[in-house]
């Protein structure tokens, strides 16, 4: 999975946008957070930002404009440092950025196999964990196998969680992004914040809604050549947890709506994936189950 999206990437840079659609192509995540971080940090002095996994910069970019129109002395003592695997990605991602330029660095960086150094107060990622390998896992015949059943493993986390999910199921176990996120986390000054935004199952119902045969053909999917995977999200709760680290999950839609403080639907732009005031949405799209907000910190 690494290789394969270490030459997707790089070999692809923006054209990647072709195969899939992010919700960091839009508006309303990117606006959302930055309402939250005005409002949060405005009484700090100079504020570090990280993104990992920026792609062409949109996400930076409609922050960054936010930020700059709601409190432009904010914006000025803010350094935001972009992390990307494709040197393509970055390429494009500082063409994106030029009207923030001054305040902006941008940084090749590995999160499968690096660990961070930057310091941050604010952290953001939209949709590069699920881009990190993982491990898959299933129950047969009472004992647990890989997806191909050439492994077994005796990780305590994975035998508790499958011992309540039928045999055969695949469950995936994201092993890399949990070690990332516990690195990142060392990075963060005091009062550090993260937004991660990613999609993949958080509740037992999540899991069971699909016939297994149908959960095990989607969740290691294929966009071009890339591959991604859902995200653990308990895992990931159970993880930061264990290291006495603050972390709470809400689906993207509700946070957006919190935010916003109003009802909105899913809306394919032409650009990429949003959230519009309800009544406003492409139709065909209705429902964006999967897709969640994870905040680390305060
Ligand atoms: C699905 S795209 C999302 C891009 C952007 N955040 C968005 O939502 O539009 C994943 C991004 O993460 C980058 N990426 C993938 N694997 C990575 C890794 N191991 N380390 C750092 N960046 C990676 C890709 O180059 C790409 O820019």
């Amino acid at each position: 999975m690494r290789k394969a999206n270490l030459r997707y990437y790089s070999s692809k840079g923006k054209a990647a946008y072709s195969d899939f659609s992010t919700f960091a192509q839009g508006r309303a995540l990117a606006r959302c957070n930055a309402i939250e971080f005005a409002r949060d940090f405005s009484s700090q002095g100079e504020i570090l930002i990280c993104e990992y996994g920026v792609g062409n910069g949109n996400f930076a970019k409609v922050f960054l404009d936010e930020l700059k129109s709601k409190d432009a002395q904010l914006h000025s003592r803010t350094h935001y440092f972009l992390f990307d695997l494709s040197e393509k990605m970055l390429k494009d991602a500082r063409k994106t950025l030029s009207s923030h330029g001054s305040i902006c660095s941008f940084e090749r960086f590995d999160a499968a196999s690096e660990a961070p150094s930057q310091n941050f107060d604010y952290c953001r990622i939209n949709e590069l964990l699920s881009d990190l390998p993982a491990d898959i896992y299933m129950k047969s015949q009472g004992k647990i196998t890989s997806m191909d059943s050439k492994r077994t493993t005796s990780d305590l986390f994975v035998s508790k969680f499958l011992e309540r999910v039928d045999e055969g199921r695949a469950i995936p176990f994201n092993f890399t992004a949990e070690k990332f996120l516990s690195s990142l986390c060392l990075a963060g000054r005091p009062g550090f914040r993260i937004d991660a935004f990613d999609y993949g199952f958080y509740s037992a119902e999540g899991i069971f809604i699909h016939p297994k045969e149908e959960w095990n053909s989607i969740i290691l999917r294929k966009y071009g050549s890339q591959v991604t995977v859902d995200l653990n999200f308990p895992q990931l709760i159970a993880s930061l947890a264990s290291q006495g680290i603050a972390a709470a999950i809400e689906s993207q839609k509700d946070y957006a709506e919190r935010v916003l403080g109003m009802p909105l639907e899913i809306s394919e732009t032409g650009k990429g994936l949003d959230y519009v005031k309800a009544g406003k949405g492409s139709e065909g799209i209705i429902e964006d189950d999967g897709f969640y907000y994870l905040r680390i910190g305060r």
